[in-house]
């Protein structure tokens, strides 16, 4: 089975699941993730919104748009990329994933983060950030790399804040924008890494 197909397979379970599923009423209502099955890397945001819940979509609103100029003044094409969510579908007034919420949705992106097999995860806001990095202020690790170990395999991931927050605060949005500009050298560094190489918590400034 390629990684295509394996993709396609957690889109048809999540929607078998749905009646199992909090904030899900319909199969339809869920939002799967999309991308290139190959990507090199994946972002992972929160939950979808207004336009991702009725396009079935992740990041196609103002969020997504944001994402997308970053990664165009970067060179990146978002076809190149894996793009999903913590929460496969729209919470209740946009409002922010309850933990049991995040739990529910979590052996769909698992799996996807297994197939897809990013060599580089980066997280868009707390709620990604805090699958992998826990009790940490995004404040403070934004933009940094970290080495972590999930699933038993040492992943690389790198925490960015919410597009959304972005948009809402110039400071923040001065932090994103700075914080995609580092992306190309971060995964060539990555690149050059092999993945059994020994654990170590954060990898310093200086070597980006
Ligand atoms: N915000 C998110 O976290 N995810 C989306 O898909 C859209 C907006």
């Amino acid at each position: 089975m390629t990684k295509a197909d394996e993709l396609q397979k957690i889109r048809e379970q999540l929607e078998a699941d749905y009646a199992s599923l909090p904030l899900v009423t319909k199969a339809t209502d869920t939002v799967p993730g999309e991308g290139n099955p190959n990507a090199e890397i994946m972002f992972i945001g929160e939950a979808a919104g207004r336009n991702e819940a009725l396009l079935r979509r992740p990041f196609v609103g103002l969020a997504g748009k944001l994402v997308d100029k970053q990664l165009e003044a970067i060179g990146i094409p978002r076809k190149e990329v894996y793009i999903s969510n913590v929460v496969k579908c729209r919470p209740p007034d946009n409002r922010d994933p309850l933990p049991e919420e995040i739990a529910a949705f979590a052996p769909y992106l698992d799996k996807e983060i297994e197939v897809v097999n990013p060599k580089l995860i980066i997280t868009l806001g707390r709620f990604s950030m805090g699958k992998f990095i826990p009790d940490v202020k995004i404040s403070q690790i934004h933009g940094r790399l970290h080495k972590v170990k999930f699933q038993g395999q040492l992943r690389f991931v790198l925490p960015f804040y919410h597009p959304a927050a972005a948009m809402r605060q110039g400071k923040v949005m001065e932090m994103f924008v700075a914080d995609f500009q580092k992306v190309p050298k971060i995964l060539a560094y990555v690149k050059t890494k092999e993945a059994d190489e020994a654990f170590v918590d954060d990898i310093k400034d200086a070597l980006l």
